[in-house]
């Protein structure tokens, strides 16, 4: 039987193959990407600030756009990911733009020992932890990379969002949190509504902004920074209302709910 974490992988290496493939495709545009596109959003870019020759560990890299635009911005990086195929085509994509990244295939809840204690930033960004079945073992395993000092910014789906099933009608039916696993048949890509690939059973677990500060709490990292965002510069998910200024936001006139959160936490050096 399929274990639920090789459900995902499959899944993930599905849209390891489709994405930047298709011309719908919304967030993975290879061809500008190789011109010179940033695709890193300003959160994280300013939670990480200068990241010349700092050693960035880049988790749920995908096939690396992200990973490869912190090498632009001068990191020395190595990126992550479950997926075989996303890493080959990871890469594949370093050796087509000319970049030099380290790739490594890896569930980033039980990473291997060579990462450990090697990086002075960890990241990780949009569209993470649903996926994370163990939220503890995933924090341990982010804390392990990092040295005395280092960093892990996570920028992620805010989970008051993740409730959100359609905003016309307002329709709310995920969990807010808890971690239990959600068994759910998925057919397409959030980047191409118009592709079409094979239904396949995968599972998701809703965390709740606590119990992810908890977990990074409970590996032994300190909180500097947790924010809620009300606007954004990219729709993740293909529901916002864009503004005239090109940002997202949910269509209601007063009330600003949250989008993102983003969390900026430290392992502490060994004199603090
Ligand atoms: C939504 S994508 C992240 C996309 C990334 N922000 C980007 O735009 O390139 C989620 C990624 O998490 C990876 N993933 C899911 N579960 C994982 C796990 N347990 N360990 C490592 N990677 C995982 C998937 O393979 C996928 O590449």
């Amino acid at each position: 039987m399929t274990s639920d974490i090789e459900a995902n992988r499959i899944l993930w290496d599905v849209r390891a193959r489709v994405h930047g493939r298709t011309v719908g495709d919304r967030f993975y545009d290879v061809p500008s990407f190789l011109a010179g596109r940033q695709t890193l959003y300003g959160i994280e870019r300013s939670l990480a600030g200068d990241v010349k020759e700092r050693d960035l560990i880049h988790l749920h890299c995908h096939f690396g756009m992200d990973t490869l635009n912190w090498v632009r911005l001068g990191a020395r990086a190595t990126g992550v990911d479950f997926s075989p195929v996303a890493i080959t085509r990871a890469r594949e994509l370093a050796a087509q733009a000319g970049l030099k990244a380290d790739f490594v295939e890896a569930d980033a809840q039980s990473l291997p020992k060579h990462l450990a204690g090697r990086f002075d930033l960890a990241v990780a960004t949009y569209g993470v932890l649903c996926w994370i079945g163990d939220l503890d073992a995933w924090m341990r395993s982010a804390t392990t990379t990092l040295r005395p000092g280092g960093k892990l910014i996570l920028v992620d789906l805010h989970p008051l969002f993740q409730t959100v099933a359609t905003l016309d009608p307002f329709v709310a039916d995920w969990p807010y949190g808890g971690g239990q696993p959600l068994h759910e048949t998925v057919v397409g890509t959030y980047a191409d509504a118009g592709v079409t690939t094979e239904a396949l059973d995968v599972v998701q677990y809703p965390h709740s902004l606590g119990e992810i500060v908890t977990a990074a709490a409970g590996a032994g990292l300190v909180i500097d920074n947790l924010s809620e965002h009300t606007e954004t510069e990219v729709d993740p998910r293909g529901i916002l209302q864009q503004r005239p200024d090109g940002l997202y936001e949910f269509p209601f006139s007063v009330t600003k709910l949250p989008l993102l959160y983003s969390l900026e936490a430290s392992l502490p050096s060994a004199t603090s």
